[in-house]
């Protein structure tokens, strides 16, 4: 039986050294393979987001894809990256999502600022989309066409927000909390919308490690829920199940709310379309509504072929595949710094107050059917995959969100500049993020208040490593 073990372990020890190219990091323990051996990519730079996986085996087409991300999307017709418009909310991905991270948190509402990612919905004050109004606000048009909303009626207010410990820790030192609110004026709306309509704004979450978090189990995904709701304590919401163009049913597990259940029906592979209404053959139609097509008509504009569908698309398919050969194949930075004796204090910090419970240390992924070698990965997102109820003062649309993957998330302000967090970006560090835990966190939120200020330090140094 020891011998079968030692055999064991000595071909396991093979395979990690043969996968462990370059061959200096073949010392480092799995925890540094964040997005799994085949999903992960040694760069901390500032390019550390933008990698291929391993994994990614067409890589031509894998830059294909990524210049269809990157680029501004035009309206003239027969031209590379042509068909933006007639109404839209930006004319590229990488706006919102800036060195395919992070946006971050702004003053005054500017859809031309590149990194200003958020999306502003109009809704019911009961979170329902107001119905003249897509569920991400356009705010461009296409002249003369106009948009919904001209976003010089949007305004933004950062508000102090004080808990009731007069923000300060138990050690004296002072912290502080802002939020927002949100409001557009009547005047600067040109469609019907009752009069108590609210304004929510969210901000992005990031690109990469998103294949690897589809090559999850929907069963491993119930089962998260089902040993939560066991458990008692902590216990999360699994996304509500979202139908496929095949027909088939999965939880929805991307988006802060678990919108989306699967990547290739997901945020990124919609966003292609509806961010740009940019048309392919499988979303031959605008993204638009009736109220908007109705008002461009009023006003004598052209509007034939707007609802229903349009005869030509202005994408082909094979351009969508190589996207999404982009958009699956990105890899997850790898952890740094884990031997480090600060981190490795504020780990184990991390793993005996709590946080472990809704930010899930490591999945492993089934079969991926999408690219063979991210099966079977054991990954480090730091993330249930289910929604929790933080408490935060205004949540806005999302009172209920999906625990953010903390993968990656250290290298921000490397990548894009900011260390802004949470869904609205409220927070401008990983402090102020941990001091939001209210709610259901709220008692892990107690024992981080009541840590000193080098275990609260320590525990930051592990955040910004993994
Ligand atoms: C208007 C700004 C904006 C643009 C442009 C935009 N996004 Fe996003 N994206 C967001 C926001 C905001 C979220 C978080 C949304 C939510 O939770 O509802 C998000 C979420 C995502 C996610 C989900 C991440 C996760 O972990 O669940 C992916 C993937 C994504 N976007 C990809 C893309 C791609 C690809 C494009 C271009 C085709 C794009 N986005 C363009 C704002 C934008
Ligand atoms: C009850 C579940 C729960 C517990 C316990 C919990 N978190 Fe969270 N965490 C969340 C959710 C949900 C979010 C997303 C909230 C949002 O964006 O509004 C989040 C967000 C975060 C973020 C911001 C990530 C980002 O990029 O926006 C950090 C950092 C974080 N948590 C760290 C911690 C730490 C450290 C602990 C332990 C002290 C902890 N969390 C405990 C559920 C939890």
């Amino acid at each position: 039986m020891k011998k079968n073990l030692l055999t064991f372990s000595i071909l396991l020890t093979c395979a990690f050294f043969v996968a462990c190219d370059p061959p200096q990091q073949t010392e480092l323990s799995e925890e540094y393979y964040s997005g799994g051996v085949n999903g992960t990519a040694f760069n901390r730079t500032s390019l550390a987001y933008e990698q291929p996986a391993p994994a990614v085996k067409d890589l031509a087409a894998f830059k294909r894809g990524e210049k269809m991300f990157e680029n501004n999307y035009v309206t003239g017709e027969g031209t590379p990256f042509s068909g933006l418009g007639p109404v839209y909310i930006r004319s590229s991905c990488i706006a919102c999502h800036p060195v395919y991270g992070r946006s971050k948190r702004v003053e005054t509402f500017n859809s031309e600022e590149y990194g200003n990612g958020y999306l502003v919905m109009i809704h019911t004050p009961d979170g329902k989309i107001c119905e003249s109004f897509t569920g991400m606000l356009q705010t461009r048009a296409v002249p003369p066409y106009l948009p919904p909303v001209d976003e010089s009626g949007i305004h933004i207010t950062w508000h102090n927000f004080t808990d009731q410990y007069g923000n300060v820790y138990p050690d004296g030192t002072p912290y502080s909390l802002i939020y927002p609110t949100v409001e557009i004026d009547r005047s600067a709306i040109l469609l019907p919308v009752p009069d108590d309509y609210q304004v929510s704004i969210e901000g992005t979450i990031g690109i990469f490690g998103t294949g690897l978090l589809d090559a999850i189990t929907d069963e491993d995904l119930f089962a998260e829920r089902d040993a939560q709701v066991a458990r008692g304590y902590y216990v999360g919401e699994i996304g509500g199940m979202i139908k496929e163009a095949d027909g088939s049913e999965h939880p929805g597990r991307y988006t802060y709310g678990c919108t989306r259940g699967t990547l290739q029906n997901g945020p990124g592979s919609n966003a292609i379309w509806n961010i740009t209404n940019v048309t392919r053959p499988d979303r031959n139609y605008l993204y638009t509504t009736k109220a908007w097509v109705e008002k461009m008509g009023e006003l004598g504009l052209d509007t034939v072929g707007f609802i229903g569908g349009f005869n030509q698309t202005e994408m082909t398919m094979a351009e969508f595949d190589d996207f999404m050969i982009w958009h699956r194949g990105l890899a997850v930075p790898a952890a740094r710094d884990l031997d480090d004796d600060d981190v490795k204090a504020g780990k184990e910090i991390f793993y005996s107050i709590g946080c472990t419970a809704c930010h899930k240390p490591t999945w492993t992924t089934g079969t991926d059917q999408y690219i063979p070698g991210f099966s079977n990965q054991k990954i480090w997102p730091y993330t249930d995959l289910l929604k929790h109820d933080l408490g935060m003062k205004e949540p806005g649309l999302r009172k209920m969100c999906r625990t953010t993957p903390l993968w990656g998330r250290g290298l921000s302000y490397i990548c894009a500049g900011h260390t802004d967090m949470l869904h609205d970006l409220r927070a401008r560090n990983y402090e102020e993020a941990i001091l939001w835990h209210f709610g259901d966190a709220e008692q892990s939120r107690e024992k981080f208040r009541n840590l000193s200020k080098e275990d609260r330090h320590n525990l930051v140094r592990f955040l910004e490593s993994i």
